[in-house]
């Protein structure tokens, strides 16, 4: 069974209090209960936890390299910050996409800016909470891919030992 962590930054708890305008009106509970849905019916592993501080952020991000496949992340304010979330992205190797519930490149000029985008295999951005099921959607056919290009190499390499 697939395991996917996703992880919240910073402030993403007051989903339905912040910002509506801007995030919505829905919850933070909300949210969560729908990756919750979409993790069942796709009977994927889907555990999701969120963080004011990034070094809990880091943390989790490095003890996910052995107990998930893949990560989906809002790092939230520290997108625009975060070499240390980066940097852990990248030191774990675990494929990763980076979500946002609002389009950052429609919004004040430092939020164009992303330390996580160029270390994560893509970026989705201004649906919302679709933005998680997308990005969701995304690393589960990544993570497929993946596996199935493994067993075809695999095989292949078999085929080439019989033949030796
Ligand atoms: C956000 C965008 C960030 O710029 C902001 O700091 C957030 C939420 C989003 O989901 O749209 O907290 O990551």
């Amino acid at each position: 069974m697939l395991r996917i962590l996703v992880l919240h930054g910073p402030n993403l708890n007051l989903l339905g209090i912040r910002e509506q305008a801007v995030y919505g009106a829905r919850t933070f509970e909300y949210l969560n209960q729908v990756l919750e849905e979409w993790a069942k019916s796709e009977g994927i592993h889907v555990e999701t936890r969120q963080s004011n501080h990034e070094g809990e952020l880091v943390t989790w991000v490095q003890e996910a390299r052995d107990r998930f496949h893949g990560l989906v992340i809002n790092p939230a304010a520290y997108t625009h910050s975060s070499v240390a979330i980066r940097d852990a992205i990248v030191g774990v190797g675990l494929p990763t996409i980076e979500v946002h519930l609002s389009n950052i490149y429609r919004r004040e000029s430092f939020r164009r800016r992303s330390f996580i985008a160029s270390v994560a295999i893509g970026q989705i951005a201004g649906f919302g909470v679709n933005s998680y099921l997308l990005g969701l959607r995304a690393l589960v056919d990544h993570l497929t891919l993946m596996r199935s290009e493994r067993s075809d190499s695999s095989e292949r390499m078999g085929k080439d030992v019989e033949r030796s």
